[in-house]
């Protein structure tokens, strides 16, 4: 009889040992060796010929004689995952979706099966057939040629794959996968590598794309080795705030095109809508002006997208002074905090200081440092800012106003949204025609000359 073969699989690199070590030898991380059942009984033989079938002879060929044609893409009518994707879905991709539980990963992925007009072969090992259809009516769109089923072994999933010969797939979770040339369980080291490996020469020999969803850990990367994200062409993040309606999709990785690029949704109770002008979603529409609010001309990706920040400070009354910020850094408000304290003088040292991005986006542009700052300063002196200003520069640690990029694009935004004035930092003024743009703009250095201009 055959002997059952264990073997120790590293969590982070995926890297294997036949004996439990404490440090990785390939990656040095600590504590990541988990044993894994690998192969029970006679399978092992079995495997290695399955392997040697499955290999494809290569050959050299000239860089010439590639037809460039071979990776063309499908455009979707989903304007938001084309952008991310690069400009469309490219044929024989392996494309990796991560995201918190409920989050909306599912839906996504089921509708764009949904909206395109070609063969798709939707396969879940999470719901059942009947709770896709559920979905589906929900969202209330529909695809002739969508074939749905639920199926976790990947031999059975491609034998299904080369009868029906589907234009794109979409797999629900490389965690529920299970080969069967592998004893250990789904979602372990060695069955997400295995899964993925299959996945990757089905999308690459039969030249079609291959969506795969993948569960996230609590501290927010993909669960199952680090392996599988290089294995994948595209790794895209779809995340949000659960108190909020709207869905960020962001590249992560992107073999085909830029990973700066960003997609936004709204959940809506008939699925994710795309969200085309988020400026004008991202603005509260309010009656009066109230201090503490300004708007800050930001860039995500390759868009231009104006963003309220709205700022509360208050007199502590605890002892120790709380500072609490959603969508924005902590680490970075202290900083900002510490600049007005420093170079303005004003005294936020015993005051409460709460910050909130709306929409609940989190950004990582520094153009919104000048907003921030603003937001500060009107809601510590109680002073509105008029709601056709908005504000776009870094700010740096001796209070100067640093240039940021693609400023054009930002003013041209803000001006497309009937805002009068907007502050930008000096250095950003070379090459900068004012009479392109019907707004006001005031160009600053500091943060002292800020205040000057704003608040008197
Ligand atoms: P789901 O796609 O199941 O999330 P994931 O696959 O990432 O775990 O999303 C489920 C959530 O989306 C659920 O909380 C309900 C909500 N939802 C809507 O608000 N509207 C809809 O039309 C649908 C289909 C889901
Ligand atoms: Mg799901």
């Amino acid at each position: 009889m055959a002997k059952v073969k264990k073997q120790f699989f590293c969590n982070n690199c995926g890297a294997s040992s036949p004996k439990w070590v404490g440090k990785c030898p390939s990656c040095n991380e600590w504590n990541t060796y988990v044993e894994e059942v690998l192969v029970k009984g006679d399978k092992k033989e079995e495997r290695r010929t399955w392997r040697e079938a499955n290999q494809r002879k290569a050959t050299p060929v000239l860089i010439q004689e590639i037809k460039a044609g071979d990776t063309q893409r499908i455009v979707t009518t989903d304007e938001e995952l084309n952008r991310v994707l690069g400009g469309g879905i490219v044929n024989g991709s392996l494309v990796l979706i991560g995201g918190q539980p409920g989050i909306g990963k599912s839906t996504l992925m089921l509708q764009i099966a949904l909206e395109l007009s070609k063969k798709v072969l939707y396969v879940s090992g999470e719901e059942s057939e009947e709770q896709i259809k559920m979905r589906a009516e929900r969202t209330g769109m529909s695809n002739t040629e969508c074939y749905v089923m639920n199926e976790t072994n990947t031999q059975q999933i491609f034998k299904h794959f080369k009868e029906l010969k589907p234009a794109i797939m979409v797999v629900d979770s490389i965690q529920t996968l299970s080969s069967p040339h592998l004893d250990s369980t789904p979602g372990s080291v060695s069955q997400i590598r295995e899964c993925a490996g299959e996945l990757q020469r089905l999308a690459k020999e039969t030249n079609t794309p291959v969506f795969i969803i993948g569960h996230i850990t609590k501290d927010g990367s993909i669960a199952g080795p680090k392996l599988l994200e290089h294995i994948v062409d595209t790794v895209l993040q779809f995340e949000g705030d659960h108190h909020h309606t709207y869905r960020i999709l962001r590249t992560i990785k992107n073999r085909f095109g830029s990973t700066s690029e960003l997609g936004i949704y709204e959940m809506r109770g008939t699925g994710l809508h795309q969200i085309s002008n988020p400026s004008e979603l991202l603005l509260s529409q309010k009656e009066e002006e109230l201090s503490g609010s300004a708007v800050a001309a930001t860039i995500e990706g390759m868009r231009p997208m104006l963003i309220e920040t709205q700022a509360l400070v208050s007199t502590a009354v605890y002892g120790t002074p709380q500072r609490s910020a959603t969508g924005f850094d902590l680490r970075r408000l202290s900083m900002l905090l510490a600049v007005l304290e420093k170079r303005c003088g004003f005294k936020f040292g015993m005051t409460d200081v709460f910050l909130n991005i709306a929409g609940g986006i989190k950004v990582d542009d520094p153009a919104i440092d000048l907003a921030i700052v603003s937001a500060l300063i009107s809601s510590l002196q109680d002073i509105a800012i008029p709601s056709d200003v908005c504000l776009a520069g870094e700010v740096g640690l001796s209070g100067e106003i640093r240039a940021v990029n693609r400023i054009d694009q930002r003013i041209r935004e803000a001006d497309r949204l009937g805002f009068k004035h907007i502050f930008i930092s000096k250095y950003n003024m070379k090459g900068l025609d004012a009479n392109d743009f019907n707004l006001k703009i005031h160009a600053i250095g500091k943060v002292e000359e800020l205040y000057e201009q704003l608040f008197s």
